[in-house]
């Protein structure tokens, strides 16, 4: 399988925050932004592996700043890192300014998605290369946060973590 690049699978998506997807101070919904955010991430994922793909972990949200109702909303998600069969993808959101039209970043998120075939089961997907420089800060972190995630859901033991541990180390 040839490696892919980041910009490969890169995925936006661009919307309205309407009130039915607001809380009770007219800002979005938590759980409407995750829900924007996991759509994105599924679709670069996909690109980058030409799998059925499903969500194994949301490794990390942050949500920042919160989103007016009305506010036009772009969720960006890309693959910053691919192992054997699973897939770190990076989500920005940013939020465009109503009278400049200038974006700023609001959220972040990190998931982790899995390949399968048709009977569900885990299948390798192409490498990742990344190219500008914050792909390969993305790329390099990505393997803690991957044992980190494995570490938190029970499937490995922490002292088998040793990118994890380096990080403490220094
Ligand atoms: C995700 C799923 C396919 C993993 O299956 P599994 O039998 O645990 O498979 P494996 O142990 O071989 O793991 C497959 C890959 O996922 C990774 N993985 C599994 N759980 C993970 C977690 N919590 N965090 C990060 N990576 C994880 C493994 O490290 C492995 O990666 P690699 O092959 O790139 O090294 C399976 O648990 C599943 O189908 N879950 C339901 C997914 C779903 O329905 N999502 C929608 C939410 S409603």
């Amino acid at each position: 399988m040839e490696p892919k690049t980041p910009s490969e699978s890169r995925t936006l998506m661009t919307d309205m925050v309407l009130p039915s997807e607001t809380n009770p101070l007219n800002n979005l919904f938590g759980g409407e932004l995750l829900a924007r955010m996991d759509r994105a991430a599924s679709i670069a994922a996909r690109r980058h592996s030409r799998r059925i793909t499903v969500t194994a972990s949301v490794n990390h949200v942050a949500f920042n700043q919160a989103v007016p109702v009305g506010s036009v909303v772009t969720v960006e998600a890309a693959v910053s890192r691919a192992f054997k069969t699973s897939m770190e993808v990076y989500i920005d959101v940013w939020m465009e300014d109503r009278f400049n039209g200038e974006r700023c970043k609001v959220n972040e998120a990190i998931f982790t998605f899995v390949a399968v075939d048709d009977t569900g089961k885990p299948t390798k997907v192409p490498e990742l290369k990344p190219e500008t420089d914050l792909e390969i800060k993305r790329y390099e972190a990505a393997l803690r946060r991957k044992q980190l995630s494995l570490v938190l859901a029970g499937k490995m033991k922490p002292k088998d973590a040793t990118e994890l541990k380096a990080l403490f180390m220094d």
